[in-house]
């Protein structure tokens, strides 16, 4: 595409980017031209808010010079398949891939057009933060992630004079009421409440889902489905402990797998060594056909021979899993006994695992509107849950079978 298709004239007949080329959901077009200092994007789940944020950040890269946009969050590594991913593939979709050089090594973008650049760093690499200078505007996403004290140091790196407003955008959902998000003041900044309702995109079966969450758990209703603050109660698993290095070999490698189409396909290898069990996320997907599914998991090399431990519901996609050479198995699918059992194992995580992490701090019980708890996960993000459960739970429900066997 040339440059000059990308900018067109306006009503009022100034030249401006071509909007047309990224169509924005309507609710977020004011805030293309908003100013303040702060941007907070937060609301129900899939409302648009990160789509909005890397449209807003990609035109200011078109329309400003001498901008440096610092993509945040809580770890550098899940970066890649948010933010970065995002802008990323925005560029290609629009055809403005051409005038960007994309590092994917650095998680730098830049434009050839006027040098812009965007570039990432994780609070938990403080040295690449402090070495990152010329900073004209942020974009934390998943900023309920980071502390106060997080968030004051990016704020003090955006200070002096640049040539166009700077703006931090903070998108989260509203998963804590007395969180610092929510409590604190700030001076110069524009709040943004947004649902699935305002997504012009969003497809029936993501809003069927959303609208289930009300059945199960009220309050998980009130904050993914209608973007309000809440506290997320009953949470099942303790967070998994982050690990920066695994051993590196293993007494034992397993997958589980959870199928799916409009909602996540979700495959986790889970490496055993001395009883501890360490997670590597390899597929967190919607979309997939079991032809995509079969092709995407031989190209990741999965261990021949290795259990395979899959949603049992699905038996038509476990046969062709098998014909297609793969050792897969149904799963014990019994929840209650699943879960207790998880609740025993010394699980470890990486940082790589973005869905992992994320999806555990919310996988909780369903409690409904006069308090009652009950044994069941709601229904809701819990993909990457069930298929670690697949794996771990009939894993060693087939050992202890096989060990009572051999007595
Ligand atoms: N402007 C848009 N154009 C096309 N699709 C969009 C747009 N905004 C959102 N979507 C779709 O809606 C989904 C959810 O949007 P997302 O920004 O990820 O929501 P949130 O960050 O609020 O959870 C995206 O994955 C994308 O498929
Ligand atoms: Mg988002």
């Amino acid at each position: 595409m040339q440059v000059s298709e990308m900018f067109c004239r306006n009503e009022n007949g100034k030249s401006g980017f071509n909007v047309n080329l990224m169509p924005v959901n309507k609710i977020y077009r004011h805030l293309l031209d908003n100013k303040n200092r702060y941007l907070h994007l937060y609301g129900g789940a899939g409302s648009g808010k990160s789509f909005f944020s890397a449209q807003k950040f990609i035109l200011r890269s078109m329309l400003e010079e001498r901008h440096r946009i610092l993509l945040v969050r809580k770890v550098a590594r899940t970066i890649r398949h948010s933010q970065f991913g995002l802008i990323k593939s925005l560029l290609y979709s629009s055809g403005l891939s051409e005038h960007f050089k994309i590092n994917d090594a650095d998680l730098r973008m830049c434009s050839l057009y006027n040098g812009n650049e965007f570039l990432s760093a994780g609070l938990d690499d403080r040295e690449k933060l402090k070495s990152i200078f010329g900073i004209t505007s942020i974009w934390i996403e998943e900023a309920t992630e980071l502390d106060y004290a997080d968030f004051n140091q990016l704020d003090l790196r955006l200070r002096g004079r640049t040539k166009n407003y700077k703006q931090i955008i903070l998108t989260y959902n509203p998963v804590n009421s007395f969180h610092w998000l929510n409590t604190k003041h700030f001076k110069d900044s524009f709040k943004l409440k947004t649902t699935y309702k305002d997504n012009e995109h969003i497809d029936d079966e993501y809003i069927n889902v959303l609208n289930n969450l009300k059945e199960q758990d009220e309050e998980y209703y009130n904050i993914y489905a209608l973007g309000e603050w809440g506290v997320l109660k009953n949470v099942i698993y303790k967070p998994f402990e982050i690990l920066n290095a695994y051993p590196l070999c293993f007494d034992e490698t397993i997958y589980g797998l959870d199928f799916g189409y409009n909602n996540q396909t979700a495959l986790v290898e889970v490496n055993i060594k001395d009883n501890v069990f360490y997670l590597i996320e390899l597929i967190y997907q919607c979309g997939l056909t079991n032809s995509d599914l079969i092709n995407k998991m031989k190209s990741l090399q999965i261990k021949k021979g290795s259990y395979i431990y899959c949603d049992s519901a699905e038996s038509n996609r476990i046969e062709e899993l098998k014909r297609a050479g793969f050792n897969v198995f149904p799963a014990d699918k019994s929840v209650k006994d699943g879960i207790d059992y998880l609740k025993t194992c010394n699980i470890k995580s990486r940082p790589e695992n973005s869905g992992i992490n994320k999806e555990v701090l919310s996988y909780c019980y369903k409690q409904d509107k006069d308090g009652n708890l009950f044994d069941e996960p709601i229904k809701f993000n819990d993909h990457l849950m069930d298929a670690i459960r697949y794996a771990i739970f009939s894993h060693c429900r087939k050992r202890r079978e096989a060990n009572i066997r051999l007595l």
